[in-house]
């Protein structure tokens, strides 16, 4: 995608604050997304991120602060409001029936059916799941099979497809999509969305402690600390040497204080 300051924002958070009861979770979170760009968000364990996601996909409500879809306010009731705006997640604990086959998965809650009388077609949906993968450039040996015998790369790939393939999807939150994952599996997940990246349909926020990842695929990075976002940067402005610098900084003054 280009980076000229033109580009409009899809997706906009001002001063998200989260509490759980005395736990504040985000101290008043501003970002943004660009159409198109691929987002990378990290920061320590705890720092907020999971909570800025669950905010953004309609899962947690937030104390205070305000969200904006294509310059629009907008206050997501649930996760499936979320959805029918166009804003998907894929999560770490993928919500996937192990036991149903890989085509019943990418339609599962939303079968398609023969007309009359409404019987599934499984034919169309067989048909479908085989172009999507293969679009997605993801190679499933066969999709008749159950879930469980995939590995945790091609479920996620599967995950992933399934969010993508949704009915208008513009927005799609991938917290750790990476996590858990062989070097080769994680490949392939990254090479899944280097291509959306490169479609530039879709805009995407990512979140990975992985900052190989985050410099392999992302346009642009945030830094969450203690709940605060502080660090914006194209990621080609920047180095996984400076990122590196600003947490070990965060290390010393919580030691000192
Ligand atoms: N449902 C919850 N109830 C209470 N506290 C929570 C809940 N979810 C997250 N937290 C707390 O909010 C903070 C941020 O958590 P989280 O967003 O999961 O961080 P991260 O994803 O960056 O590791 C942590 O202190 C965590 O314990
Ligand atoms: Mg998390």
């Amino acid at each position: 995608m280009s980076n000229t300051e033109e580009v409009p924002d899809v997706l906009r958070a001002e001063g998200i604050v989260k509490q759980f009861g005395s736990v504040v979770a985000l101290r008043g979170v501003s970002m943004h997304l660009k159409k198109g760009e691929v987002l990378g968000i990290v920061g320590d364990n705890g720092a907020g991120k999971s909570t800025l996601m669950k905010i953004l996909t309609g899962f947690h409500k937030p104390t205070e602060g305000k969200l904006y879809l294509e310059g629009e306010e907008i206050e997501l009731k649930s996760v499936s409001h979320a959805q029918s705006l166009g804003i998907q997640a894929v999560y770490q604990d993928l919500a996937l029936a192990n036991d149903m086959t890989v085509y019943e998965n990418m339609f599962l809650n939303k079968e398609i059916t023969h007309k009359f009388p409404r019987f599934l077609n499984k034919r169309e949906m067989k048909k479908k799941t085989r172009q999507y993968l293969e679009d997605i450039g993801v190679n499933i040996p066969s999709i008749d099979e159950p879930i469980a015998r995939l590995s945790g790369g091609q479920r996620q790939a599967i995950a992933v497809a399934r969010a993508v393939y949704s009915a208008n999807t513009k927005i799609l939150l991938l917290d750790e999509p990476l996590a858990a994952m062989g070097a080769k599996e994680a490949t392939m997940i990254m090479d899944l969305i280097q291509r959306l990246r490169e479609d530039g349909e879709i805009s995407i926020i990512m979140v990975d402690h992985n900052y190989a990842h985050i410099f392999g695929i992302c346009d642009r990075v945030n830094l969450i600390q203690h709940g605060e976002i502080t660090y914006d940067k194209p990621t080609a402005e920047t180095s996984m040497e400076e990122l590196t610098d600003l947490v070990v900084e965060e290390y010393r003054r919580a030691r000192a204080s």
